[in-house]
């Protein structure tokens, strides 16, 4: 009976093109499994049986099925047989909606703050600068290998826009790793491929907010985010940091927010981590107020000494927390390819405005990075990361220790690929950094960072994309620096 539908849907697809054997078979059972001519948990003939009725040969049956497999739409059992997944990808239907364009040359309102706040593009990539990591150590030939395979094995619908939550392996080699090393609990399906955290963030921006309600942010905060609730007419409540993370008071709560965002595991830039305690009074705020909470793990991948620490989104018990992750710190930034979680209820309207306003693809690059985790690539390239990371960190803690003082202590150094230099509220750590620019190194004034707050000053100093040789080489003259300059300060500041 299969075989019988397969075959009439065979000879018409080999009319209409030339497409490989394998392929026009691949597609008639795709077709068959999409509109329900095969129902789902529906047991498929063995491979011999197919290649026998239809007369085709056994390498491309098989090959027609594996393919199917890979992307979710049969799954295989050891002993009994390849059946219909019970729950195969869809593809969603496109809105056309009305096209708008620009009414003059001039910047808007919104255009003006969004170009006129703090950027980190205007910061060259030099030692000690933040927030990037070493993506020299990116394995090329390896990924070369890789991807000119998926290129080879490329059919057309791999060249069309992604299904709205992409490559489907992918998708499952993701929740795999997030529900083992994160204690993320999640399904495939509410994994949502993006082109990286700034896409996950306007995503919830422009899903579970309206023009004008309001964002708590951490203060300091991370320009990216705070530039993506701008750009999407949010109001950004600034809310203080402690060393145990955000630190919600009561006069915060008459500015209720719609959105909270935050980084538990290594709040950027401070360092801090979230408290257990401060975890839950997020989670009970947010309950309280029907607002949701954006979780950003951007480098909890890189974790030197302490406990592991969880996510939050694992303490979610009320589907209020999205959780997303980026490609852009183990792999490489250029990739462009990040990960958004979301909760059940919220899977079915993501996908649709993801794929309506993004229109994402690449799927033959997200076959490519599917099947470097799924072959341990990923894994090792994270090991080989966190030894090389480890020993950047602790050189630049020893050679950082001559300034320290009760006026000048780490934070954040448990973690990622930066660390906090803390100084005292009376610092011109702007000042500061602009010394040390003078001498080539790229240090960052945590005053940079602040929103309202004017009591938080200190030196956001990363060590990722630092070589070790340069960070034994220029250590010790930013310590020195360091040194001479914070005694000038002090003494100054007590002539005052
Ligand atoms: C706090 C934070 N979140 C997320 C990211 C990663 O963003 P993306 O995936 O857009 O590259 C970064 C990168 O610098 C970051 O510092």
């Amino acid at each position: 009976m299969l075989s019988e539908l397969l075959l009439t849907d065979i000879a018409r697809l080999s009319q209409l093109g030339r497409l490989p054997l394998h392929r026009q078979l691949y597609e008639s059972l795709r077709r068959a499994i999409l509109d329900g001519r095969v129902g789902a948990g529906e047991r498929l003939p063995s491979s011999r049986e197919l290649s026998q009725d239809l007369a085709l040969s056994r390498n491309t049956v098989m090959a027609a099925l594996s393919q199917l497999t890979v992307e979710g739409y049969l799954v295989s059992r050891m002993g009994s047989g390849t059946f219909v997944a019970d729950q195969v990808p869809q593809r969603v239907t496109t809105m056309v909606l009305p096209a708008q364009g620009w009414a003059g040359s001039s910047l808007s309102v919104r255009g003006e703050r969004l170009a006129g706040s703090a950027s980190a593009a205007d910061l060259e990539v030099q030692p000690f600068s933040s927030g990037t990591a070493d993506f020299s150590a990116f394995p090329v030939a390896l990924w070369q290998r890789l991807q000119n395979k998926h290129w080879r094995m490329v059919y057309p619908e791999m060249l069309d826009y992604s299904d709205s939550g992409g490559y489907a392996p992918l998708r499952r080699a993701l929740a795999d790793y997030l529900r083992v090393s994160r204690s993320v609990p999640l399904q495939a399906e509410q994994v949502i491929i993006t082109s990286g955290t700034q896409q996950s963030l306007a995503l919830c921006a422009h899903l579970l907010a309206d023009h004008g309600d309001t964002v708590w942010l951490e203060d300091p905060a991370y320009w990216g985010a705070t530039k993506v609730f701008m750009a999407a007419g949010l109001h950004a409540h600034p809310v203080a940091v402690d060393h145990e993370g955000i630190a919600p008071a009561a006069a915060d709560e008459l500015t209720p927010p719609r959105l909270v965002y935050v980084t538990p595991s290594h709040q950027y830039p401070t360092g801090a981590v979230m408290s257990l305690a401060r975890r839950h009074q997020v989670l009970a705020l947010a309950r309280q107020h029907q607002a949701w909470v954006l979780e950003d793990d951007y480098d909890s991948e890189f974790r030197f000494s302490g406990p592991p620490i969880s996510s939050l989104t694992g303490l979610d018990r009320d589907e209020r927390v999205l959780y997303m992750g980026s490609f852009s710190k183990v792999l490489y930034p250029g990739l462009k390819l990040g990960h958004l979680v979301v909760p059940p209820g919220l899977v079915a309207s993501f996908r649709q405005a993801h794929y309506d306003l993004n229109r994402p693809g690449q799927l033959p690059l997200q076959a490519a990075l599917a099947e470097f985790i799924d072959m341990g690539h990923f894994a090792s390239a994270l090991r080989r990361a966190r030894q090389s990371y480890a020993e950047r960190r602790r050189c630049l803690l020893a050679a950082l220790q001559p300034c320290l003082g009760p006026d000048a202590r780490i934070t954040g150094a448990e973690q990622g690929l930066h660390l906090c230099l803390r100084l005292a509220a009376d610092v011109d750590d702007g000042a500061l950094a602009a010394q040390l620019a003078r001498v080539g190194l790229t240090v960052r004034p945590l005053s940079a960072y602040c929103l309202r707050r004017q009591d938080a000053r200190g030196l956001v100093i990363g060590y990722g994309y630092t070589p070790l040789a340069d960070i034994e080489r220029c250590g010790p003259l930013l310590a020195r620096t360091l040194v001479t300059a914070l005694a000038q300060a002090h003494s100054a500041s007590r002539k005052r």
